[in-house]
């Protein structure tokens, strides 16, 4: 191996009940860290969960070179633990890495420390249905300069916290006709800190408005839908799954693609392209059967309970026999290991 891991484990292991742990609070008891200096990756390992000392001058503390991934380790029928689809979720941070002018991770290594935090933290992976180790593989700029300037120094590190359900209850949202997550051009497909700190305040004034999220429409007209919260969005309308085109602003989603790699494999008919607020409301006020939802690697499917285009809010279907929760279904049944995997997108340890 190139990238040799060193492994210093917790003496003694304690486990919590995971089920009472709000999302991401609580850390397993290891975390992966590896350094780059001097133009090479080097002195990787898993140790202790542990804080880090960072100098105040540490550029990512200034300017914004972050980039991170939200990936998900599930217990299987057969009790095996599987990573899904890493490979996708590697190549996503690749690209993030790259818009940010951050070095990439080897595929080995980022293969390699994942693989070996999950064996290490295995009995924080809930083995419940709706349980599954929520992983946080990210890298930030530490050089200690505050010119603005790319770093030259990085850590990359990788953190596991046990998840289960993320939203109780179908959403309210609203569409947001003034303020943009991101813009043409801009870093929409990054996943790097600043679109979601830039993300808070409207989705704030959302909230105090009664809302549970915001439905992101496009920067420039605002007519045009984007994604909803930090999840992709999703339509089942006229017995076809909508979902916005990827665009420069539009993170590709990893459960966005699976849902429509399951879809298109069960015949569904599957559109991807420019869906606009004014198609969205003719569809409801013709009195069409509107299933929507959020889809990311946390809530897996947020189903979307009414949706407030200016100041009418619109009710979608949720019935328990919605085609969102067909999908899910498959999905789940792939990852579980009940479905055979025919796209390789699981990684068993
Ligand atoms: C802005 C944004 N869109 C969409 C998604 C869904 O992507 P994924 O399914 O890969 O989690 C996420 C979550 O990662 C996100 O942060």
């Amino acid at each position: 191996m190139e990238y040799p891991i060193s492994i210093t484990p917790q003496t003694v292991r304690t486990v919590t009940d995971t089920k009472s742990i709000p999302f991401g609070k609580v850390p397993t008891e290891h975390m992966f860290i590896a350094e780059y200096r001097d133009g090479q990756w080097q002195n990787a390992r898993i140790t202790p969960f542990h804080d880090l000392t960072l100098s105040p001058m540490a550029l990512c503390l200034h300017y914004g070179q972050t980039v991170f991934e939200g990936m998900k380790a599930f217990v299987m029928e057969d009790s095996r633990i599987n990573i899904f689809r890493i490979d996708k979720h590697y190549d996503r941070f690749c690209k993030s890495l790259d818009r940010m002018c951050m070095p990439r991770v080897p595929k080995e290594l980022f293969t390699e420390a994942m693989h070996q935090l999950v064996q290490l933290d295995s009995k924080w992976v809930p083995d419940e249905a709706d349980g599954s180790l929520y992983l946080r593989p990210f890298m930030i700029a530490t050089e200690d300069r505050i010119g603005v300037k790319i770093g030259e120094e990085y850590l990359f590190m990788i953190v596991a916290s046990p998840a289960y359900q993320y939203y109780a209850n179908p959403l309210k949202i609203k569409v947001e006709t003034e303020f943009s997550r991101a813009a043409d051009g801009g870093t929409g497909t990054a996943k790097c800190g600043g679109n979601y700190g830039g993300a808070f305040y409207p989705t704030q004034l959302a909230k105090e408005q009664g809302f549970d999220q915001v439905l992101w429409t496009d920067s420039r007209t605002h007519t045009l839908i984007e994604e909803s919260g930090t999840m992709n969005a999703m339509f089942y309308i006229d017995n076809t799954l909508l979902t916005p085109a990827l665009s420069g602003s539009i993170l590709d989603g990893v459960t966005r693609d699976s849902l429509l790699a399951i879809a298109r494999e069960k015949g569904m008919k599957v559109e991807e392209r420019p869906i606009s607020i004014a198609e969205l409301k003719a569809a409801f006020e013709a009195g069409k059967r509107v299933e929507a939802f959020g889809a990311g690697t946390a809530a897996v499917i947020a189903p979307i309970a009414s949706i407030t285009i200016g100041d009418k809010a619109y009710d979608c279907y949720v019935g328990e026999d919605a085609t969102m929760f067909t999908l899910k279904k498959a999905l789940y049944d792939i990852r579980t290991g009940v479905a055979p995997d025919t796209h390789k997108w699981n990684y068993i340890l």
